[in-house]
């Protein structure tokens, strides 16, 4: 495996849709390599989730991580990981939840992000299998954060307010508790 370089904010791929995935990707090694290598790019990154546009790759790809990625894992524990290609969302209604986010792609700002609270995730798994399941709470957030990728959006087009953007040193010191988690970063 090696870890792939993540792009910033400016870099092209994060502005355009992502193209789906052909069926016949899944089969070929390269491709199940690319999923091996955004796993671990990812878990090296300390963030909860990634999509293949901060890559540099324009395809619906995204993975993620339910796993506080602060936290030692016992030995004999993997982190549980999960790959979706081609996903597409439907929210459930219900009011949008405000919470803090980073991105890995805009690795110095934190910013608070209206999501909504449960979302229907469907698409392929890494091998071509079907996924049909729903998310509330914490991952839903990181499922629409990584989503949202795919489009070119970013978190801070989400953001209804400007005023509570913060760069991450500023926000530990004065925005949040001291036992406070950081935000997911995807
Ligand atoms: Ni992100």
């Amino acid at each position: 495996m090696s870890l792939l370089s993540i792009v910033r904010l400016g870099h092209p791929a994060l502005r355009q849709p992502a193209a789906p995935v052909d069926a016949d990707r899944f089969d070929d090694p390269a491709f199940q390599q690319l999923i091996d290598d955004m796993f671990e790019t990812m878990l090296d990154a300390k963030g909860v989730g990634l999509a293949a546009p901060q890559v540099g790759l324009g395809q619906q790809i995204f993975v993620y991580t339910a796993v506080d990625p602060d936290l030692p894992f016992a030995e004999d524990e993997e982190p549980e990981l999960f790959a979706l290609v081609n996903p597409a969302l439907q929210p459930e209604s219900g009011e949008m939840v405000y919470d803090w986010e980073g991105c890995l792609s805009i690795s110095d700002l934190r910013g608070l992000v209206p999501r909504h609270p449960a979302v229907r995730v469907q698409g392929l798994d890494r091998h071509g299998k079907a996924v049909d399941h729903r998310v509330s709470g914490y991952i839903a957030r990181i499922v629409q954060h990584e989503f949202d990728h795919l489009n070119g959006i970013v978190f801070l087009d989400r953001m209804r307010d400007l005023r509570s953007l913060a760069f991450a040193d500023e926000w530990e010191k004065f925005m949040t508790s001291e036992d406070e988690d950081g935000p997911p970063l995807g």
